[in-house]
């Protein structure tokens, strides 16, 4: 017995020493870090990981091999313009958000940074897939709301949008996106209203607000990144076949029955879409549920999330698709808060292992540090 005790202290020595070294091996890139379980350590983790692009584009431009960075985007980088709109006339190169959009040219492989003065703009805006490198700049402090009220009766859902964007490399940054038309009263069966489609690939969104009822974000396709922003609705009111990871964003529910927050839409097993929710906040009010299943593979995990006391204790619905039970992947690890009791939760429902949680935790899941640029100092 004593010779087994030994041999226990040897491995346990050596799997210290093993756990140290790899501690000590310096990291080129973070990308692969798992984002810190510890809030206050989230702010270090983002900028880490999102200078990372710009470290590999430098390595780039002094002829290294930086095989991973984006070089369309390297260069889109080099060189931006900006180009400003001032409701009010004033100094501002236009009135209207569209008119600048409409003045950057197809084709383009710039960085353009549209300004936005604060205030209301009434505007709904398409960015047609040839329009790359946008990127709508707001002020923190007197934050652009950029308005309409299209409902899918007038338009249909997908293109209900306020604001929809179809080309890649798209960013905003302080910008409101809101669908004001009301909130639906349940008679109608078409009254779901976007206030933003992102169907590019390669988007960020830093400090943005997305307001609306039902149907607000129209989280489409492409790879996304969400962080610092406040999501409004009532039901599916984050939904689409994206690949997206939501940081640090708070999650309100202004539903009056029942409310569900995402509807994620992947179809099938070849399919590498999913909504990642990580330090997020949901609080509001309704019967409120994290999803549903709209399609028949969605994958939806909320981790080291708050959940107030509005989720329902299912947590999940199948959408009234039983079948649907066995191929979902709906994931919660670590969450808190009076709505993230495990107890009342759907067979379906999945309490994550660490092991099963971490593909969703680093900036790997989007292919970050490739593309992911830090929002632009102006
Ligand atoms: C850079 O390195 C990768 C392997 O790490 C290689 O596949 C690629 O061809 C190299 N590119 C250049 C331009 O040398
Ligand atoms: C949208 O706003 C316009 C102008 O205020 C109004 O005439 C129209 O009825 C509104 N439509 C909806 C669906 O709310
Ligand atoms: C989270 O987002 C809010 C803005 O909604 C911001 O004030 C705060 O600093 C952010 N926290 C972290 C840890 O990034
Ligand atoms: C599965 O999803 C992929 C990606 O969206 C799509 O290209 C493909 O057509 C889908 N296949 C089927 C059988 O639906
Ligand atoms: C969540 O957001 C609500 C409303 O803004 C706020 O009162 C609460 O303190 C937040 N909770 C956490 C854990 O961040």
């Amino acid at each position: 017995m004593p010779q087994v005790h030994e041999q226990m202290i040897k491995i346990s020595v050596l799997s210290t020493l093993l756990v140290l070294s790899f501690q000590l091996i310096p990291t080129a890139f973070s990308h692969t870090k798992p984002i810190p379980s510890d809030s206050s350590k989230l702010k270090s983790w983002i900028g880490q990981n999102i200078r990372e692009f710009l470290e590999r584009k430098s390595q780039l431009t002094r002829g290294k091999n930086a095989t991973a960075v984006d070089e369309f985007l390297a260069r889109a980088e080099d060189g931006f313009r900006v180009i400003t709109v001032n409701k009010h006339g004033g100094r501002g190169d236009f009135t209207t958000v569209s008119a600048a959009v409409k003045s950057i040219p197809s084709g383009n492989k710039r960085r353009v940074i549209v300004k936005i003065g604060g205030g209301e703009y009434w505007e709904k805006i398409t960015i047609d897939s040839s329009k790359k490198f946008i990127t709508l700049y707001g002020d923190p402090y007197d934050m652009p709301k950029i308005v309409y009220n299209g409902t899918a009766f007038e338009y249909g859902t997908v293109y209900s949008a306020t604001v929809a964007v179809e080309s890649d490399y798209f960013m905003a940054v302080n910008v409101a996106f809101v669908n004001s038309a009301p909130m639906p009263d349940g008679k109608r069966v078409d009254a779901q209203a976007v206030a933003m489609r992102i169907s590019g690939d390669k988007a960020a969104f830093h400090n943005c607000k997305f307001i609306g009822y039902q149907d607000t974000l129209c989280d489409d396709r492409g790879r996304h990144f969400f962080r610092d922003c406040y999501i409004q609705g009532t039901v599916d009111f984050i939904f689409g076949n994206g690949k997206s990871l939501y940081l640090n964003t708070t999650i309100k529910s202004v539903a009056e029955g029942m409310g569900v927050i995402t509807a994620q839409a992947r179809e099938n097993v070849t399919d590498k879409s999913g909504f990642a929710f990580v330090h997020c906040n949901i609080t509001g009010t309704g019967d409120t549920y994290l999803g549903r299943a709209w399609k028949e593979r969605p994958r939806v995990v909320f981790a080291y999330t708050y959940m107030g006391t509005l989720i329902n204790s299912e947590g999940w619905s199948d959408g009234s698709h039983p079948e649907r039970a066995n191929t979902v992947y709906y994931g919660e690890y670590k969450c808190m808060g009076p709505g993230a009791t495990s107890s009342g939760r759907v067979r379906f429902a999945k309490i994550l292992s660490k092991l099963e949680a971490m593909p969703f935790l680093s900036m790997t899941y989007l292919n970050g540090n490739k593309w992911l640029l830090p929002p632009p100092k102006l």
